[in-house]
């Protein structure tokens, strides 16, 4: 079976039994910076098995993209020594919301691995947690696995946590035995072959966990409403043994990728350690296309530090296989090639993502040199004190600043006849995560603990009715009064609650002997949180309450909303499908929108993306709504976002056939609502992201009165009309460039007036004139066409003029060809000297030499001391 047709099977096992098949959620959630990867296939069902979230099914499977760098589920280091980690992966699993339990869950597992894939029964192994009696039973009675081959482990192999908090179980694993010569540690003393021994020849496929509690920030445990079921299977590991090779790197998910390597170093691969290069870069390579593909940068913070030591690992190991250019972006077209069809993103974004990776491997290309420079002079600091252990503090200076991971640093200092301090490293490195997961830490405003809230009535609540309305009665569910404010949730409400780039709607709820004014409204899992200021009696008499959206900001915002889309559609046109959104902000008086482009966007551009959302406006075109499943609306073209999480059905707002995007905001009904679209700015964000500004509606119609007022105001003083500023701005200039030309004219006419009376008066030094003058002009230019004329004037001698230009000062000194030569003397040295009494320098060629200077207070004093200066010389 090749990887496509397994994870096929997969999924066409599972939907056979009621399962729904789910997408993906990205690899990199952009609306949870508390989890720097998905890491796992449940994470994005987290809210389901808390209990926050309720969803239409109650069965799913999938295959999710994964990323495990760091922290409790892998090390990056481990990667491409072995045959089987990896940084991503994909992990197929099926799901029981509240439904089925272990029984079905152990059945269905087995039924899959040997009815279907047919895996040996006699090489296959079940964990069970320490006291869980009934799975071990289950396995017994509902299989026909061996019953010596059911075994019990504790915690640490079978207790599965998602990370420091969240749902958790005990799990059931299943193992398969590859053979004595799968073993990878037989070098090792005492190492024994056996299931969790940590060798390659029993390797876990399939982790079942039942999860049943909640890991709270306390560490404690506490039941969740529901048992549910999650389960895992390793997709690279489990096509490597149906495949029936011996390493992950071996079928045909990776040998693509590899083969492509070789063909671009020129370099085979080898199986053994001398082809970890290979593998390193063939496994991040991956990492990194999943996660630009979904939206993730490489940058200093977060999960884009992460990404920046994938990315720098690999283009390290590059190195050692003489690649000094940029190459590792060249395996994105082959990723493509072998996953596009289940991940259809990086086929979309293939460019962008290759875009980024090149420039990274770019930038990353000049930081290895100077490391490897700064780890030189390291290594000569160490000799002189005769030390041979790399500190701590100095690796991961290399590590954070140069990029250089640790075991290239140990590498170094291995040929030096040197080691690292791996424990001060570690030590730093903690710090660095710390630092990591802090900037990943998500402020939601409120701790949203339901149990603390005020229960006002029962029943179900968080209806959204504002697509249709902006005022309706409602009721009060839950409650909670907090400092200045009140937090509350209704059976239902027309608030927008913030999401996808817009904010949350403001306006008012009124009930018995109370007026709160609503600020702003927020989501948490479904429910639609009010965040209110005013006074509420306590106990507030009924429950009962009418609410209104303030109209006129939900009418701007909806203008904005709909011309962000009719600006990513143009954007699009005009720059190139490479264009994505990457961020966006929708609001009553702008709209914010961060794009995927490498350059800036020209003043053409930006004119010709203004005009065709003018256009789109004029056409005054319907703007619809369509409900609908996720794959319909993908096919049906609607973009999807960047690492946007989408529901099961979808809402795609459709602008005839102009634009289609999946977004749950509120819009107008049709374009010429907008009014009238302005982009008012466009800058950088990040490499590869540019941001554009823009108004519409009332605030685009003041732009145009305040830039109405600066033409009016300019008329008048130019007494020009508006359609005629420009062509007189143009002639102000040229006329006031001639005016300065003349007067430079007459100003030289009057300097040579006065170089004239300079000469004669000029000092006569053993047989040549010296003049020493303050001069006026206009600019240095000028001061130097001065010392022209009196070089030329002076037919023998030596001239040093002094200039104030406002609080700086300059010096020129001329000298005649004949009085260089026979004095052997030159402008540069004099011109520094006189300079130098006012705190300044210079230099020059021979005969003009200029220089600058800025005590004011040392000027006269400079001048008095030319003399002597010229005299000491020439030795006089
Ligand atoms: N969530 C479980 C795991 O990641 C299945 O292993």
């Amino acid at each position: 079976m090749t990887s496509k047709e397994i994870r096929k099977s997969f999924i066409n096992f599972f939907e056979q039994k009621n399962h729904k098949f789910v997408a993906s959620a990205p690899v990199a959630p952009l609306d949870d910076a508390t989890l720097l990867f998905t890491n796992a296939g449940m994470n994005q069902f987290k809210t389901i098995f808390l209990g926050i979230e309720e969803r239409d099914y109650k069965r799913a499977a999938n295959t999710q993209k994964c990323i495990r760098v760091s922290g409790k589920h892998n090390d990056l280091e481990e990667v491409g020594k072995d045959t089987y980690h990896h940084t991503f992966f994909e992990m197929l699993g099926n799901w029981s919301f509240g439904d089925y339990y272990k029984k079905e869950a152990i059945e269905w597992a087995w039924e899959l691995l040997t009815g279907v894939w047919k895996l040996p029964k006699d090489k296959l192994y079940a964990t069970v947690f320490r006291d869980d009696d009934e799975a071990e039973q289950l396995w017994k009675k509902v299989t026909d696995i061996n019953p010596d081959h059911v075994l019990r482990y504790d915690e640490k192999d079978n207790f599965w946590e998602m990370g420091e908090v969240g749902p958790c179980g005990p799990c059931s694993e299943i193992h398969i035995d590859l053979g004595a010569d799968a073993c990878d540690k037989q070098h090792e003393k005492n190492h024994r072959c056996e299931v969790n021994g940590g060798c390659a020849r029993y390797i876990e496929l399939w982790n079942l966990v039942f999860i049943q509690f909640n890991r709270e920030n306390d560490g404690s445990l506490t039941d969740l409403p529901k048992k549910h079921v999650d389960t895992g299977m390793g997709f690279e590991r489990v096509v490597a043994v149906l495949q029936g090779v011996p390493s992950n790197y071996d079928t045909d998910i990776f040998t693509p990728i590899i083969q492509k390597i070789a063909e671009l170093t020129g370099k085979d691969y080898q199986k053994d350690q001398n082809g970890m290069a290979h593998r390193v870069i063939a496994d991040h390579v991956r990492a990194l296309t999943f996660a630009i593909g979904d939206g993730a940068l490489p940058s200093n913070e977060g999960r884009g530090y992460v990404l920046r030591r994938i990315l720098r690992r690999a283009a390290r190991f590059a190195r050692t296989l003489d690649q000094h250019d940029p190459m590792i972006y060249k395996l994105v077209p082959t990723i493509v090639d072998i996953m596009g069809d289940a991940f259809p993103e990086i086929k979309e974004k293939h460019q962008y993502i290759s875009m980024v990776i090149k420039s990274e491997e770019e930038s990353f290309g000049l930081t290895l040199d100077r490391g490897i420079e700064l780890f030189e002079k390291m290594v000569t600091e160490y000799q002189k004190k005769k030390t041979t252990k790399i500190s701590g503090e100095d690796a991961f200076r290399l590590y954070d600043t140069y990029g250089f991971p640790v075991d290239l640093t140990q590498l170094m200092a291995e040929e030096k006849g040197m080691a690292v301090d791996e424990a001060g490293f570690n030590e730093e490195m903690e710090k660095q995560r710390e630092r990591a997961r802090k900037a990943g830490k998500w402020d939601y405003g409120i701790e949203v603990n339901w149990e603390e809230w005020e229960k006002i009535s029962d029943g179900a609540d968080s209806e959204f009715i504002g697509y249709d309305s902006i005022e309706s009665n409602a009721e009060i569910r839950l409650l909670k009064n907090e400092k200045e404010k009140v937090y509350l949730v209704l059976d239902k409400t027309p608030f927008y609650a913030e999401s996808g780039g817009q904010v949350g709607d403001v306006g008012e709820i009124e009930g018995d002997g109370f007026l709160l004014s609503v600020a702003d409204t927020i989501k948490q899992g479904d429910k639609i949180i009010h965040v209110a200021e005013g006074n509420l009696p306590s106990p507030i008499k009924s429950s009962k309450v009418k609410v209104r959206v303030k109209q006129d900001k939900r009418m701007s915002t909806a203008r904005n909303h709909t011309a962000t889309h009719l600006a990513h559609a143009a954007l699009r046109k005009v720059l190139g499908d490479h264009v994505h959104q990457s961020g966006s902000l929708v609001t009553p008086f702008r709209l914010r929108f961060d794009l995927t482009h490498f350059e800036r966007i020209t003043e053409n551009q930006i004119q010709e993306i203004e005009k065709i959302v003018n256009q789109k406006i004029l056409e005054n075109n319907s703007v619809s709504f369509i409900e609908t499943s996720y794959d319909e609306a993908k096919e049906m073209g609607a973009i999807a976002l960047f690492g946007e999480k989408y529901g099961d059905q979808v809402r795609a707002i459709k602008i005839i056939d102009f634009s289609m995007e999946l977004c749950g905001g509120t819009h107008v009904n049709s374009t010429g609502q907008i009014g009238l679209f302005r982009i008012v700015s466009e800058s950088s964000v990040a490499a590869g992201i540019r941001r554009i500004e823009a108004v519409t509606g009332e605030e685009a119609i003041s732009l145009v009165n305040q830039e109405r007022e600066i033409i009016r105001s300019l008329s008048l003083s130019l007494n020009t009309p508006g359609n005629e500023l420009s062509s007189k701005a143009l002639s102000l200039i040229e006329e006031n460039k001639k005016l300065e030309k003349e007067l430079g004219k007459v100003r030289m006419k009057s300097s040579s007036q006065n170089v004239d009376d300079w000469i004669k008066d000029a000092k006569q030094l053993d047989g040549f004139k010296l003049v020493v003058a303050e001069v006026n002009p206009n600019s240095v230019d000028e001061l130097k066409n001065i010392g022209d004329v009196l070089r030329e004037k002076l037919h023998s001698g030596i001239g040093v003029l002094g200039a104030k230009f406002g609080d700086k000062i300059n010096f020129l000194c001329v000298i005649t060809d004949d009085v260089i030569k026979n004095k052997n003397i030159n402008a540069g040295d004099i011109v520094k000297q006189v300079a130098a009494i006012a705190g300044g320098s210079g230099g020059g060629r021979p005969h003009m030499a200029l220089a600058g200077a800025k005590d004011l207070d040392k000027f006269d004093l400079a001048l008095g001391e030319v003399e002597q200066i010229v005299k000491n010389q020439i030795n006089l």
